[in-house]
């Protein structure tokens, strides 16, 4: 295997395609060109979108690059060793050229070659869709894959939730791929280990996507004009296993940020796992603010979209930076760090490095005036809170800690949690309404898809939710009407109108449903409409609530349809697996269903 720093692995990559008739392309803006769907470019796809289905390219129909991406869907995860919200990707497409054989060949050649990568043929384990209702298995992909000397011990078939690719948003281009793992020799968790597996014994570094669909906004899928080739290697993940760490954060893309941090807090990076944790969450942290600060669409922090996801990440690498006692301001020294690693390949954080540090300094400034003055007040509410047997913190005081101390509620959650204790987010998000409603500072509209500050697993729980619904009516009868619904990071909870316990057969059939959904990977969809509109479309509004005349409905593919104001996830696949955990009497007639998503594992 050769080993090979990040950079270099950039270039070889570039050079092995160019040498194999690509045309090299620049990486676009974090912020993706007239795609309401998602807040930043999560993969080198997405600025492509509109030549995978079929816009003619001007540098032509083979094509390679890197771009930098950030996914925040495992913003939580983040603090371990192999979780980034920032990543650069490595890609190469074919616009209507080659197809599987041809891409699955050319990802051989740069993977074993001792020319380009070298990693030994029998250190790579590979994984092919499976096949489902829709889509029949991707037996030409193994048989290419067998035909280079894959053995079948190391081909594995795999559902839709691990091989199937897109879209980056709730519609667009997707298909079934190839997904390439690196054993790294470690001993097998278990008898089921195998790649996708997260032990750390396989590392995936590549992806070869088939595109071959274009899904529409209803959620069905049309056949592209012309099949496509999209693939994506992560830079960080390669140079890892090329390098032999066994952690993302142990490569050069970040031991000088991990090294300015331990001078800065005098914590010793690998000694102690607390410590670790944070150092990670302040590299990873840091570097993905320079990176939206520094990007040819500038953001700056603020309560909406792209620039409250700047605020989370700088806000909660301050808090991690008090934690391991850094007190001073201290994100532009890693920003300086940032721009110095990354100044030759991205100029762009040259020209604006002035800026990212004066941006990065004054949140800083906002930021620490009210956390102390927020920390001490959380540690006042907290004995009261402890003596509760319920461990919640009532909405109204999360809310409080967030109007008055500028606390994102995602920091409450954390703090709460470390705690051993949960916020009650339905409360929080009523307290949050009555406050805009009484300063009229905006309708909930002007928020991209609701409330702005609800979490990814707040968000998965709620879409998750109304899969539940509309599951226990056909399951049940059109009499299950919800009652409530309670949900806290951990799990949901429903009550609904029914006159009997549940058969564990019902059960099982309701959570099968929801399941068959989630695997479906339907789009969540949203649409402003009249009440009226909303109700002859059969849209499931709450009974006895009161709306607007003019509501937000959301559509889950051609599932299940509600009023609602939201926020939800773009799409199905990314709730995981689904499970009742409990089914009980509520009062009388109606009954409380608690339920939880499992991770499906999916990571940046
Ligand atoms: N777009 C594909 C991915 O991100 C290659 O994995």
């Amino acid at each position: 295997m050769n080993s090979m720093t990040a950079n270099e692995l950039r270039k070889k990559y570039i050079e092995f395609f160019v040498s194999r008739d690509h045309k090299e392309i620049s990486g676009k803006s974090l912020i993706p060109e007239n795609d309401p769907t998602v807040l930043f470019t999560t993969a080198g796809m997405h600025p492509l979108v509109p030549y995978i289905l079929g816009e003619s390219h001007p540098a032509g129909n083979r094509l390679v690059n890197f771009q930098k991406c950030i996914r925040t869907v495992d913003i939580d995860e983040v603090g371990d060793t192999s979780h980034l919200t920032f990543f650069e990707m490595l890609g190469n497409w074919s616009l209507g050229d080659y197809f599987k054989e041809e891409a699955i060949k050319l990802s051989y050649e740069f993977l074993t070659s001792t020319r380009w990568l070298g990693i030994p043929a029998e250190r790579l384990s590979v994984t092919v869709f499976e096949g489902d209702d829709d889509v029949p298995p991707d037996e030409e992909s193994a048989s290419v894959w067998r035909s280079l000397g894959i053995p079948d011990e190391r081909i594995f078939f795999l559902p839709r939730s691990d091989n199937w690719w897109g879209p980056a948003g709730t519609t667009g281009p997707c298909g079934p791929d190839t997904e390439m793992f690196v054993d790294t020799g470690k001993e097998p968790c278990g008898p089921d280990c195998k790649p996708g597996c997260h032990c750390g014994k396989y590392f995936e570094i590549w992806n070869d996507v088939f595109m071959q669909y274009n899904k529409k906004a209803d959620g069905s899928y049309e056949p592209l004009k012309r099949k496509c080739v999209d693939t994506g290697m992560g830079i960080e993940r390669t140079a890892a296993v090329l390098q032999g760490k066994d952690s993302v954060y142990d490569i050069e893309m970040f031991t000088p940020i991990v090294k300015v941090i331990e001078e800065l807090s005098g914590v010793e990076y690998g000694k102690n796992e607390d410590g670790d944790v944070s150092v990670r969450i302040i590299a990873d942290h840091a570097k993905t603010a320079a990176f939206i600060l520094g990007d040819e669409k500038g953001v700056v922090p603020s309560n909406l979209g792209q620039g409250y996801i700047l605020r989370r990440l700088i806000r909660r690498s301050i808090r991690h930076g008090r934690k391991i006692t850094i007190e001073k301001n201290f994100l532009e020294h890693l920003a300086n760090t940032v721009i110095d690693m990354y100044g030759e390949i991205y100029p762009i954080l040259k020209e604006k490095a002035h800026f990212i540090r004066e941006e990065l300094t004054k949140e800083e400034e906002r930021f620490s005036q009210t956390l102390r003055k927020g920390e001490s007040e959380f540690e006042k509410i907290l004995p009261n809170i402890l003596k509760n047997s319920a461990r919640i913190i009532p909405g109204r005081i999360a809310f409080r800690l967030y109007d008055t101390y500028g606390f994102p509620v995602e920091i409450i959650e954390e703090l709460a949690s470390e705690h051993g204790l949960t916020v009650d987010r339905e409360g929080f998000d009523e307290a949050f309404k009555k406050h805009q409603e009484i300063s009229k500072k905006g309708s909930e509209k002007s928020f991209k898809g609701g409330l702005a500050d609800h979490s990814e697993k707040v968000k998965k729980l709620h879409t998750a939710t109304h899969l539940l619904h509309e599951a226990l009516r056909r399951v049940l009868g059109e009499h299950v009407i919800q009652k409530g619904s309670n949900i806290t990071s951990e799990r949901l909870r429903f009550d609904f109108s029914h006159p009997e316990k549940l058969t564990t057969d019902q059960i099982r059939e309701v959570e099968g449903i929801v399941n068959q959904q989630i695997r479906r990977d339907l789009p969540v969809t949203m649409e402003i409409m009249s009440l009226e509109k909303a109700k002859e479309r059969g849209a499931m509004a709450i009974f006895g609530e009161k709306y607007e005349d003019t509501v937000k409905v959301y559509s889950i593919g051609d599932f299940s349809i509600e009023v609602c104001g939201g926020p939800h996830v773009e799409r199905t696949g990314v709730l995981g697996e689904f499970k009742i955990t409990k089914e009980q009497s509520s009062s009388s007639g109606v009954r409380r269903i608690r339920a939880v998503l499992k991770s499906n594992g999916q990571e940046p």
